[in-house]
């Protein structure tokens, strides 16, 4: 069996090389020569725990090439995976199906009579089928069969999340398409993992759906972390609680600076902007895009105003990325309340552990530093914006002696108060009355 997986970015990449390791032919192309030409060599494009090892390993042993010619790519094999962007459009928030309707326009052009061709990038409803009657209209006559498969992967455990998913999904509308996937996905059938079959419609609203109501347990945890800092809560302990009722389930409780990243932030607006079009209002999620915008903002005040107390004209930022294991900083949280802290007229010193070279571009004017003390030199307050594994041991008194001013705003929760203690650093955690001042009230 022959794959050509198009497009190499995040899903594209961690895909092809998941079904090399799964022992299938597959060819990954990107019409970028500059990434074609390092991923060949062997080089990961992107930072994700394990990648470098598969990748590795199924160059040398032939199953995974890489190139730009899409036409040569797809004319050999039996399953065509389209995983080119869907980035937001300007002005609407809906997703920009340009660079899926142009992948769609040169399979049509080269793939061979019976090919399976299947949309593995994150489409609004009823995108697999007009790319369908695209690709038809394209090629009158010529048999194929339109599969959506939606992905899951998490960045960080994309590896892991493809090796062992809670579920795939699955829409087609044909026996070869459904007959293609169960084959592709032979070796998680082995490992018992539910295999959703069910129509293209059905597959494009699961993913968005998915994504829509993850990114509102997040802000559903966030708005109730508000609350209990202002009534004398604690929202570890509301989320740990709530959580064990199997109906809510504990993950996705983690209260923090809002959620960022290449998903949550571009289908919320897509899913919302669906439904209007559908006239289908999604007003549950509406709230949670613009909820999120106005935490972002509400957290970059919180550092300000504790900067101002301090005197210092600095603040030091640990980390970047939207997440921790990852070099991803788009939408990160960071962005935002790094630009609000410069737009006070703050310097903002920052470290993280892997995004610093993404991060240079998109944030001009920050001072990058090479380790959380360097940026806590000279600095009034200290925000923890990422809960990457090097921010959780810090030498606490060592960050309080480095800084001017002694303010550890922890945005993730990541310390405990008896870590605190002796360190002489003013402690803030998120959701937490005991730590942060009553209204009116200042440390
Ligand atoms: C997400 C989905 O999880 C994945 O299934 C989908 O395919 C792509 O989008 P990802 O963007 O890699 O994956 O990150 P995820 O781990 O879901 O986190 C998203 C954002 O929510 C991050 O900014 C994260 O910090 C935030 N988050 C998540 C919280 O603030 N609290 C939580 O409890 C969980």
């Amino acid at each position: 069996m022959n794959i050509s997986m198009i497009g190499t970015g995040y899903v594209g990449l961690v895909s092809g090389v998941c079904f090399a390791e799964f022992g299938f032919q597959v060819s990954c192309v990107d019409l970028n020569a500059g990434l074609i030409a390092r991923l060949s060599a062997g080089e990961a494009t992107i930072f994700e725990p394990g990648l470098d090892e598969l990748m590795t390993r199924n160059i040398r042993d032939g199953r995974l090439s890489f190139t730009t010619d899409l036409a040569a790519s797809v004319a050999g094999a039996d399953v065509i995976f389209i995983a080119v962007g869907t980035p937001s459009r300007r002005g609407d928030g809906e997703a920009d199906l340009q660079y899926i309707e142009a992948a769609a326009d040169a399979v049509a052009a080269a793939m061979k009579p019976g090919a399976v061709i299947v949309i593995k990038s994150t489409v609004v409803v009823g995108t697999n089928a007009r790319i369908r009657d695209r690709i038809r209209a394209a090629r009158p006559g010529v048999e194929f069969s339109m599969v959506s498969n939606p992905e899951f992967l998490r960045e960080g455990s994309a590896i892991e999340d493809f090796m062992r998913p809670d579920r795939v999904v699955v829409g087609v509308e044909d026996t070869r398409g459904r007959e293609a996937m169960r084959r592709v996905y032979r070796p998680l059938y082995l490992r018992e993992t539910p295999m959703v079959m069910t129509t293209l419609e059905n597959a494009e609203i699961i993913k968005y759906a998915a994504n829509a109501f993850l990114a509102m347990k997040v802000t559903f945890i966030n708005q109730v972390a508000d609350l209990c800092e202002k009534a004398g809560g604690n929202v570890q302990e509301v989320a740990h609680a709530i959580g064990m009722d199997k109906r809510i389930g504990a993950k996705f409780l983690h209260a923090g600076p809002g959620f960022g990243g290449s998903c949550f932030p571009k289908d919320t607006r897509a899913f919302a902007a669906t439904g209007r079009r559908f006239d289908a209002p999604q007003t549950l999620i509406e709230e949670v895009v613009a909820v999120n915008e106005t935490r972002k903002q509400a957290m970059a005040a919180r550092i300000i105003e504790a900067a101002r107390q301090s005197d210092a004209a600095s603040v030091a930022v640990l980390g970047v990325a939207f997440k921790p294991n990852t070099d991803d900083i788009r939408e990160a949280p960071a962005i935002d309340i790094i630009a609000a802290i410069q737009k006070a007229g703050l310097t903002v010193r920052a470290h993280d552990p892997e995004a610093m070279v993404t991060a240079r571009a998109a944030l001009p004017g920050v001072v990058w530093c090479n380790s959380a003390y360097e940026a806590a030199e000279g600095a009034g307050v200290t925000a923890l914006l990422t809960e990457w594994n090097a921010y959780r041991a810090l030498d606490l008194k060592k960050i309080a002696g480095l800084m001017t001013g002694n303010v550890l705003i922890d945005l993730r929760n990541v310390y405990k108060a008896e870590d605190i203690e002796g360190t002489g650093l003013d402690y803030r955690s998120v959701g937490n009355s005991s730590a942060f001042p009553k209204a009116g009230e200042h440390h």
